[in-house]
C-alpha cells in the first residue's frame, strides 16, 4: 500500500508497486479537471541520493500537448536550471547533475550530441543488427530448455547490457560489473544501502577505461568522448556520461520486454494475433507497449521566466514534472487509452521517447534490441506465460517490473 501520509503523491516509492505501474486512476481525474495540478512537497523523504531533497512541490504535466510543447521549448523550460529530474539537489550535486550532458546548456548539449550521434544513426545500427540477432537468439536457448527462469534477469537484461557494452567499447571483464552496477543505480531507493555507492563504482571503471581509450583509441563510444580534442570533457563529465549510459541503456529496455511479455499474459487475445502473424504485428505492438507502460515515467524542466502552461500560470523557478505516462494515456490523443490493443492506428504517437531537442536517443537501438528478442522468444517459447505475481520496483521515477516468473514448453537448442 502507499504510505497513507503520502497518499496521492507522486514522491511516494510505494505508489508504483501498489497500482502496479503509474497511478493513472490519479492522471485521469486531474487531467479531467485540473490538469496542471500542483504537487505538493515531501520534506519527510528519506533522499537515497546524497545531496538531493524532495523540498519543493512541483507542476505535473497530465495532458499530451503540454508535455509535448514543454519538452520542445528548453528556452522556457530548462533542462540546465536545475537538472533533469524530480530530486531537489544542492550546489555541489547540482554541479555534478550539470556535468551530464542531458543537463548542460543547450550548446554544450548539442557539441556532445554531435559527438555521440554517429553510432546510433540508421547506418551504423544496421551494421550492429546481425549482433543484437545473435545475442537474442543465444540468450533464448541459454533459457529454452528450462521449462520456466525468471524473465528480468535471466533474459530481459542481458540483451541491453551487452549491447551497450558493444557501443562502448566496454571489454568483457567489465560487463557483469556494469551491468550490476546500473541495476543498483535504476533501483534509486536502495542506493545507500549499498556498501559502495553504484555511482561511485561506475565511475571508477569509467576512469580507468577513459585512461585506456586515450591509450588505445577504437570505435567505440568511450573512446569518441574522450579522445575528441573540440569537447575537451573534464573527468566528472566523462563519468556523468558514463552513468546516463549505464542507466539509460539498460534499464529502460529491459523493462519494456518484461512489461510486453507481461502485457502479452494479461491479455491473451492480444498475444494471439500476434503470435498468428508476429511480422504484421510486431513493431506495432512494440509501440503499444512503450505508449501503455512509458516505462520512465518522468523528467523534469525548470521554467526560466514567469509564463503559463495550458493557461495555468507559474513563476520562474518552479519545477515541472513531465509524466510521460500520463501524456500517454491522453482521451485527447488516444482513443480508449487504457485498452491494450496491439493494432491501435497511432500507438507510435507516445511520448515514452521523449520529445524535442532531448528526445531519446537510444530510441531506434531500444527498438530493434527489443524486435530481435520479442521475435526470438515468441517463435521459440511460443507458450511464455507468467506463473507468479511479477513483483515491481519502488521506484518515483522507474515503472519497473524487477521479478517475473515464467513458463514454457522446453525447446530444443536449434544450435
Ligand atoms: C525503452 C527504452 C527507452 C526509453 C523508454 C527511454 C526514454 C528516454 C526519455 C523519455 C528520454 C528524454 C529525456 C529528456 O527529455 O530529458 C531519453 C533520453 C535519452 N536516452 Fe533513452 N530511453 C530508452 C532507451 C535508451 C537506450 C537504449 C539508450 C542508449 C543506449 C538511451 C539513451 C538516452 C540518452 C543518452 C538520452 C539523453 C538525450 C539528450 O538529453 O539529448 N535510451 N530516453
Amino acid at each position: 500500500m502507499p504510505n497513507t501520509r503520502f497518499a496521492d503523491n507522486l514522491v511516494d516509492p510505494g505508489l508504483f508497486p501498489s497500482e502496479q505501474g503509474a497511478p493513472h486512476r490519479l492522471f485521469d481525474a486531474w487531467r479531467a479537471q485540473d490538469p496542471v495540478h500542483w504537487n505538493p512537497p515531501n520534506p519527510d523523504y528519506a533522499s537515497p541520493i546524497p545531496g538531493a531533497t524532495l523540498s519543493k512541490g512541483f507542476w505535473v504535466l497530465t495532458r499530451y500537448q503540454d508535455v509535448f510543447d514543454v519538452s520542445m521549448d528548453q528556452e522556457r523550460f530548462s533542462s540546465y536550471e536545475a537538472g533533469i529530474v524530480v530530486w531537489d539537489f544542492d550546489d555541489d550535486e547540482l554541479e555534478r547533475q550539470r556535468a551530464n550532458f542531458m543537463a548542460m546548456k543547450p550548446a554544450d548539449h548539442s557539441a556532445v550530441k554531435r559527438v555521440i550521434m554517429p553510432p546510433f544513426m540508421p547506418g551504423a545500427l544496421g551494421a550492429l543488427a546481425p549482433r543484437i540477432d545473435r545475442l537474442a537468439a543465444e540468450i533464448v536457448d541459454s533459457v529454452a530448455a528450462r521449462g520456466g527462469c525468471e524473465f528480468v534477469f535471466d533474459v530481459a537484461s542481458r540483451l541491453p547490457v551487452h549491447t551497450f557494452c558493444e557501443l562502448m567499447g566496454i571489454p568483457e571483464h567489465y560487463r557483469n560489473q556494469v551491468a550490476d552496477y546500473g541495476n543498483a543505480l535504476a533501483d534509486v531507493e536502495t542506493r545507500a544501502s549499498h556498501s559502495l555507492d553504484p555511482a561511485i563504482g561506475l565511475f571508477a571503471i569509467a576512469q580507468e577505461l577513459a585512461e585506456e581509450k586515450r591509450r588505445n583509441p577504437d570505435a567505440g563510444l568511450m573512446s569518441a568522448m574522450v579522445n575528441d580534442a573540440a569537447l575537451n570533457l573534464d573527468p566528472m563529465a566523462v563519468n556523468q556520461f558514463f552513468l546516463v549510459f549505464a542507466l539509460a541503456g539498460h534499464e529502460t529496455t529491459r523493462s519494456t520486454a518484461a512489461h510486453f511479455f507481461h502485457l502479452m499474459s494479461r491479455n491473451p487475445d492480444q498475444y494471439a494475433l500476434l503470435r498468428n502473424d508476429i511480422d504484421a504485428h510486431i513493431d506495432n505492438a512494440m509501440e503499444e507497449v512503450l505508449r501503455y507502460t512509458s516505462t520512465t515515467t518522468n523528467f523534469r524542466r525548470t521554467a526560466t521566466v514567469d509564463t503559463k502552461i495550458g493557461g495555468q500560470p507559474m513563476r520562474k523557478g518552479d519545477k515541472i514534472y513531465l509524466s510521460y505516462a500520463a501524456a500517454n494515456r491522453d482521451p485527447a490523443v488516444f482513443e480508449d487509452p487504457h485498452r491494450f490493443d496491439i493494432t491501435r492506428p497511432n500507438a507510435r504517437r507516445h511520448l515514452a521517447f521523449g520529445a524535442g531537442p532531448h528526445v531519446c536517443i537510444g530510441a531506434r537501438l531500444a527498438r530493434m534490441q527489443l524486435r530481435a528478442l520479442i521475435k526470438e522468444i515468441v517463435t521459440r517459447l511460443p507458450d511464455i506465460r507468467l506463473v507468479g505475481e511479477p513483483e515491481w520496483l519502488r521506484s518515483i521515477w522507474f515503472n519497473a517490473i524487477i521479478r517475473m516468473p515464467v513458463a514454457f514448453t522446453p525447446s530444443p537448442n536449434p544450435r
